[in-house]
């Protein structure tokens, strides 16, 4: 995966009902640390990382590149938004953006990640009009299975990878408004 390419960045601070999608601060290493050292939320996504190597091996601002969001609530960051060209995926998804997310999970349902998703992905829309998103998900991942399909993807085609049935879903790019 590469990040996104030519975009303005980092875009102003998106603020939406509830929550701010930002770029990366000092201050979210912490929650960085949470986030990829957690036995839920890496399930389906081949295990969390030891924490003592995270607080040892992580950049002062970790996720700070171009399609990087941090996900803000009350002042604290509780999950990651990121979109990246894919250069080595299945052969439908290579050369497209795709759309990862990963949230804390205290922060699991009260609908923050679809409240987020959908900011960057509007966000997407305008930074780059035109452009299709893929995302791919283990098919066993059912909380994120969920959430592509309330995104507005479609399935592209399901196969098997990293020791388990994996999904690959396609949001078809936007129609500019008239
Ligand atoms: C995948 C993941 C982001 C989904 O998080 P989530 O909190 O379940 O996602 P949602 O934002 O869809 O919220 C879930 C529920 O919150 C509920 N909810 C509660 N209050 C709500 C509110 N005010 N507004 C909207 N929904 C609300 C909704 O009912 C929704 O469920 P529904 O769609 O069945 O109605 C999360 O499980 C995660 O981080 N997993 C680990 C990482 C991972 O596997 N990522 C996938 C790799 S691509």
């Amino acid at each position: 995966m590469t990040d996104l390419g030519p975009v303005p960045w980092p875009p102003e601070p998106i603020r939406t009902g509830r929550l701010v999608l930002r770029e990366s601060e000092p201050r979210d290493r912490p929650a960085f640390i949470d986030l990829a050292s957690s036995p839920d939320v890496h399930t389906y996504l081949g295990g969390p990382q030891p924490r003592d190597e995270l607080e040892r091996t992580l950049p002062a601002v970790p996720g700070q590149w171009p399609g990087s969001f941090v996900v803000e609530l009350d002042g604290a960051m509780i999950g990651q938004i990121l979109l990246r060209r894919a250069t080595e995926h299945r052969p439908a998804a290579v050369g497209k953006v795709d759309l990862g997310y990963l949230f804390l999970p205290q922060a699991w349902g009260f609908g923050y990640a679809t409240e987020a998703c959908t900011a960057a992905l509007n966000w997407f829309d305008s930074a780059l009009p035109g452009e299709p998103v893929v995302l791919a998900t283990q098919t066993a991942n059912t909380t994120s299975m969920h959430l592509a399909t309330k995104l507005g993807f479609t399935e592209l085609e399901r196969f098997h990878a990293w020791n388990a049935d994996q999904w690959l879903g396609l949001r078809p790019p936007t129609k500019p408004s008239a």
